[in-house]
């Protein structure tokens, strides 16, 4: 099968960075038109410049790198240094990049890119707020039929939030946006926090990154270590989950993963539950189904997956 045309938007984040190193590893299986920053878990000034830091490091700089949106649609913006440092990518000590940031703007080229490439052969994999996705749909809605699909880490129904209590990072910083991309009619596969929650580090799988010997080895492993402590503390876990390289590696491998086809709604009006992801698991409503959520993983098949990747760049 030819690979998968695909563009990464993202909010680098160490996880997304693993991400971005999975699919940048992976060229049999998907081609990456290019990465679209967006502002997340650091402000949009400290995301793009990760994301090329990301491809340098893979040994990619030729990578299309743009910049999206700055804020939200209707909110102020959220971030997350409390989990991935005040840089984004705290753990080790990273050159600036000097790869260039393309000039157009991210919004921009996913609506050209979708306008251009034959229609049904560009997937959308966001890893961070929705807010470049829904930016684009809402200015070119004649590109959403032409989506092929998109492939999205965001929400959670059994673990509930990890910002809120009843919300997911990525779908609380910008519920306006979920709204749309969930409404929008495109395919939809969901890794939320259930999914993500089961794809844990351990002493043995962050010393398989080291064990590589190789920068990439090093800096995954020492991305990991940094990344996991808040989640040890918080869930009293072995290891912290990473979230984002569940979309790529669905692309490569869904049979490591199984869901239910259902309806998921977001909250954009309730105060206490604002970005819930209501996913209808049981089939209690007749809200017709509008996304594949995944449940459940292989987690020893991912994190081989991961390291027989990373190793190659
Ligand atoms: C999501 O939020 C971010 O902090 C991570 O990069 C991931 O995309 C998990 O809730
Ligand atoms: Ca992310």
């Amino acid at each position: 099968m030819a690979p998968r045309k695909i563009i990464i938007d993202t909010d680098p984040g160490q996880d997304d960075a693993v991400a971005i190193l999975l699919a940048l590893a992976s060229p049999e299986d998907v081609t990456v038109l290019g990465i679209t920053a967006v502002a997340g878990n650091v402000p949009l000034s400290l995301t793009e410049k990760n994301a090329r830091i990301v491809c340098e490091l893979a040994g990619k700089p030729d990578t299309l790198v743009f910049a999206g949106c700055d804020a939200p649609l209707a909110r102020k913006l959220v971030t997350a240094e409390h989990v991935h440092g005040k840089t984004g990518l705290d753990g080790p000590q990273m050159a600036d990049p000097t790869m260039p940031l393309q000039d157009q703007h991210a919004v921009d080229f996913i609506i050209d890119t979708l306008r251009r490439e034959p229609s049904g052969t560009v997937t959308l994999c966001p890893i961070g707020p929705l807010t470049n996705i829904a930016t684009a749909f809402q200015r070119a809605p004649d590109i959403i039929d032409r989506v092929q699909e998109i492939v999205l880490m965001g929400g959670a129904y059994f673990e509930v939030g990890n910002i809120t209590p009843t919300a997911e990072f990525n779908i609380y910083v910008d519920p306006e946006a979920a709204k749309i991309v969930f409404g929008a009619g495109v395919p939809l596969v969901v890794m939320p926090l259930d999914v993500t929650h089961k794809a844990l580090t351990t002493k043995d799988r962050i010393a398989a990154f080291r064990a590589m010997g190789t920068k990439v080895g090093d800096m995954v492993a020492a991305w990991t270590d940094f990344f996991e402590r808040f989640d040890m503390e918080k869930y009293g876990s072995e290891g912290a989950p990473l979230h984002d390289p569940c979309t790529i590696a669905y692309l490569i491998q869904p049979e490591l993963f199984a869901g239910r086809h259902i309806n998921v709604e977001i909250e954009t009006a309730s105060e206490l539950t604002l970005g819930m992801t209501v996913a209808d698991w049981w089939r209690v409503t007749d809200r017709p189904a509008n996304t594949l959520f995944i449940k459940d993983i292989d987690a020893a098949g991912f994190y081989d997956l991961l390291a027989t990747r990373l190793a190659r760049l």
